[in-house]
């Protein structure tokens, strides 16, 4: 559905701050909820402008720092989370497991690329979802479509349906709460690297996942090593740990902008970093004109059927300056297409005189439902679209600087596949997600080692551009 949101219903909650910010307003728009009173929800948005920032410019500006150096190959970008995060799940068990996890996979790809990993969630404000119907239909019944916590409620009842502009508060201090716990897990001690690697031990000593313990052994002996040589640094202890999220649902993202007391710029302060969906991110569109004026590095998600043309056009509008680090390019082909789809795109990005970051999104494009009715994806797929990925970059002499993976810290059951062999019955014991499958906590690990592999196999081969 193509909305325009009527700019005369929409209370601007800082006017004309900077030109052209609102522009967007009168341009098409695409998955935004039917709110049943549009000024309800105006209201809510005005409140939220006067809600304090939850990340800070500065921080923003030293993950796009951060981001720069992935994008001309010395990082590399781990970005993971739920699909959609649940106002219930902002629990201090749930996020600890997927801070945790996220954490463990950091130290293997770090030891196993020699660089800096850059360690980002899909946290802390994925509440909102783009749906392919605007409706859904069970049993001859026909309700909106979920689009996540922060708009209307799972349950498929008329009134948990119904957009309820309160969520837009809720899911601010939702954000708020999340984020809070993970600076505290992240600078107060939880994040030690020598106890984040105990972690990775017990992974590695299980049986199934012998493959690995040989690549445990070699980070075991190098922190070993470095503890006997008294190494004790800051790094060692706390980590810098960054938020994202789609940036979709635009009564919540306008009025979380914030003008830059510094310099005077829009800054989104909902997350250090958002990007755009394959959904949304028509060039004429409401969300990228948005996008085209806030100051965070942002990310595009790219599927199979974008052409060098479209992904030219992307970076004169979203990074004319072609500063670096701005953008990033998330592909998400699916694993029968990458091997086609990557390479003229990878090809053609050397003529645009344009350095993006190019991060794989192995989930989006690997989307299968079983007989049984669950949404879910193969192990064996995930890891062959990130094999692909590594494949084409190794040809066209660009840097493959990233991961975005859909994860739980949890030990659901939604992907198939994996050292614990998930089947199409052991699905139902535990799926969890309302909305797309991901990888568990032994799965999310095996699918690092595996990365890791990738990355050892290119820095032998010397292969990174420096
Ligand atoms: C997502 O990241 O959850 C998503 C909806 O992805 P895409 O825009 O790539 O379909
Ligand atoms: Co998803």
């Amino acid at each position: 559905m193509l909305v325009t949101i009527p700019a005369e219903t929409v209370v601007s909650p800082d006017p004309g701050v900077v030109e052209g910010l609102d522009f967007w307003r009168t341009l098409p728009i695409k998955q935004q909820p039917e709110w049943p009173d549009p000024l309800e929800a105006s209201a809510a948005s005005a409140e939220i402008a006067t809600f304090p920032p939850l990340v800070f410019a500065g921080e923003v500006d030293n993950l796009r720092t951060r981001l720069a150096r992935a994008a001309r190959g010395e990082a590399f970008l781990l970005q993971g989370g739920d699909c959609a995060e649940t106002f219930a799940g902002a629990t201090a068990e749930q996020i600890r497991n997927r801070v945790k996890t996220l954490l463990q996979m950091a130290v293997v790809l770090t030891y196993a690329a020699s660089m800096p990993v850059v360690k980002m969630g899909r946290m802390a404000g994925q509440f909102a979802k783009p749906r392919s119907s605007d409706t859904e239909t069970r049993g001859g019944v026909t309700l909106p479509a979920y689009r996540g916590d922060i708009v209307n409620g799972y349950d498929f009842t008329p009134d948990s349906r119904e957009a309820d502009p309160r969520r837009l508060i809720q899911g601010y201090h939702m954000s708020a709460a999340t984020l809070n716990l993970i600076r505290a897990f992240t600078q107060g001690g939880f994040a030690d690297l020598r106890e984040v690697h105990s972690w990775n031990r017990g992974f590695a000593a299980n049986p199934a996942n012998q493959r690995y313990e040989g690549l445990a052994r070699e980070i075991d002996r190098a922190i070993r090593f470095m503890e006997a040589a008294g190494a004790d640094f800051d790094e060692l202890t706390r980590v810098e740990f960054y938020t994202s999220h789609e940036g979709l649902l635009m009564d919540y993202e306008r009025p979380m902008t914030r003008i830059d007391s510094r310099n005077g710029t829009p800054v989104n302060t909902s997350a250090h970093f958002l990007w755009l969906g394959e959904r949304t991110r028509d060039l004429d569109g409401a969300h990228v004109d948005y996008f085209s004026r806030i100051r965070n590095p942002i990310g595009v998600k790219l599927g199979p059927s974008t052409t060098p043309d479209d992904m030219e056009r992307l970076i004169d509008r979203l990074d004319p300056d072609r500063e670096p680090g701005r953008l990033t390019f998330i592909t998400r082909m699916g694993a029968g297409r990458i091997r086609d789809a990557l390479p003229p795109l990878l090809e053609a990005i050397t003529r645009f005189d344009a350095t993006p970051l190019w991060v794989t999104d192995p989930m989006h494009g690997n989307g299968i439902t079983t007989p049984t009715g669950y949404k879910t994806r193969r192990f064996e797929e995930i890891v062959d679209e990130v094999q692909g990925f590594f494949a084409a970059h190794r040809e066209a002499g660009t840097f493959p600087g990233g991961i975005h993976i859909e994860l739980t810290g949890d030990d659901v059951t939604e992907c198939l596949g994996g050292s614990e062999h998930i089947d199409e019955a052991t699905l139902a014991t535990r799926y969890e997600s309302l909305c797309d499958p991901r990888l568990n906590h032994m799965q999310s690990l095996e699918l690092a080692f595996l990365v890791a592999e990738e990355l050892a196999a290119d820095r032998e081969r010397g292969a990174q551009p420096s």
